[in-house]
């Protein structure tokens, strides 16, 4: 387009900044935001929005700030923009601010911008100001947006507000999969398995189709609260009934419900039909319930799987060596001293750190 020398209007600029943003594309980015300075239009709020994302992105958040704080006349693009740019690179507590000057200054937040900032005042675990954004969605006319409401339902799960959470789920005049995934995640979360695996019936009761985020938030309950079988059923149904195919979380939370539980043999049986075993997570699952109930012989295998996928990874070994030495196996643990040594995997060193006259101080340990 440009060796015809058609020249790029507000749209061009703005559509090839997104897709740079997407692309973590800095060099790229920084030749459009050139292109948008000849072109007189880096001032446009659509462009300016567009570039406060790509920096945001490419970690230049300072750069996005600059970007943000030179636009003559700022629109409610630009500060969501901004707040989700501060969130993403964990500076929740700054979104927060500029979400309070941006209602100072008489924006109107959209949608998005309610999103964003609950997802920030989730990551903060802040429930004073959840409960703030929460007045403002009523006053603002979003109480009943399902984006809105499923973002209210995760800032009071993880706050462990767990019953605002329901309260307010209940209370909802429509739900999407996405409200019942996060409150079943909420139940998860807050160690309430029964009440997960009940509403996860409900949902299927009234009609909602359940997807692979919503096995993983009713999995991950079951596996929490040792709720063996009702996790092995609904494993069991996943692909049966509802066509969604097992990934690996799923099979981990089985896997991870499974060992708790010391059915290891049903473990077995599982890890051999399993399409996913050349993922160490699984075998860092086995390895960590194994210890829970002292199998040496399947750590074993777990630890020998994970040395095989990743050579250098010393974790399994040492953890091993250690289950052998507490339950009195000094030859099998010197054997997997010498098996290391063999192979030249070294423990990493291990670093400990200690607050001294408000000084951190660092350890470390070999
Ligand atoms: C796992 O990795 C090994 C070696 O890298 C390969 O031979 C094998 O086919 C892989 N298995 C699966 C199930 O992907
Ligand atoms: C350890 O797990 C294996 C299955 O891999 C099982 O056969 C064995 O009985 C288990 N041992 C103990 C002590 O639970």
């Amino acid at each position: 387009m440009q060796f015809q020398n058609v020249q790029p209007d507000r749209t061009t600029l703005a559509v090839i900044l997104s897709s740079c943003a997407a692309m973590g594309l800095l060099e790229g980015g920084k030749q459009v935001h050139a292109a948008s300075i000849k072109t007189l239009f880096h001032n446009d709020v659509y462009v300016a929005s567009g570039l406060i994302g790509l920096y945001s992105k490419c970690n230049k958040i300072e750069v996005a700030i600059c970007i943000f704080d030179r636009v003559p006349a700022l629109d409610i693009a630009c500060w969501n923009s901004l707040m989700a740019g501060l969130s993403l690179n964990s500076l929740d507590k700054d979104a927060f601010t500029f979400f309070k000057q941006m209602h100072g200054k008489g924006m109107i937040p959209t949608q998005f911008s309610y999103a964003t900032v609950l997802s920030c005042c989730a990551k903060l675990s802040s429930l004073a100001q959840g409960r703030q954004v929460h007045a403002q969605i009523v006053k603002g006319g979003y109480v009943n947006d399902v984006f809105v409401g499923s973002a209210l339902i995760d800032v009071y799960s993880k706050c462990a507000y767990i019953n605002g959470a329901v309260q307010f789920f209940y209370e909802m005049p429509c739900r999407n999969t996405i409200t019942w995934n996060e409150m079943i995640h909420g139940y998860a979360q807050n160690g309430c398995g029964n009440e997960a695996v009940c509403l996860y019936e409900h949902m299927i009761q009234s009609g909602e189709k359940p997807d692979e985020i919503t096995f993983i938030a009713v999995l991950t309950a079951c596996s929490h609260s040792g709720l063996v079988d009702a996790g092995i059923r609904i494993f069991n149904s996943m692909q049966e009934e509802y066509g969604v195919e097992p990934l690996l979380d799923h099979y981990t939370c089985i896997i991870d419900s499974l060992g708790r539980a010391g059915r290891f043999h049903e473990l077995e049986a599982l890890l051999e039909k399993m399409p996913c075993k050349n993922d160490s997570i699984v075998w860092e699952v086995v390895l960590s319930s194994c210890r829970v109930r002292d199998n040496v012989s399947l750590a074993r295998r777990a630890a020998d799987e994970l040395v095989r996928l990743d050579q250098q990874n010393s974790a399994p070994y040492v953890l091993l060596a250690n289950m052998y030495s507490s339950s009195g196996r000094w030859d099998d643990a010197k054997e997997v001293r010498e098996m290391m040594i063999e192979k030249k995997i070294f423990k990493d060193p291990g670093y400990s750190w200690l607050e001294q006259e408000n000084k951190m101080q660092t350890f470390l340990v070999e």
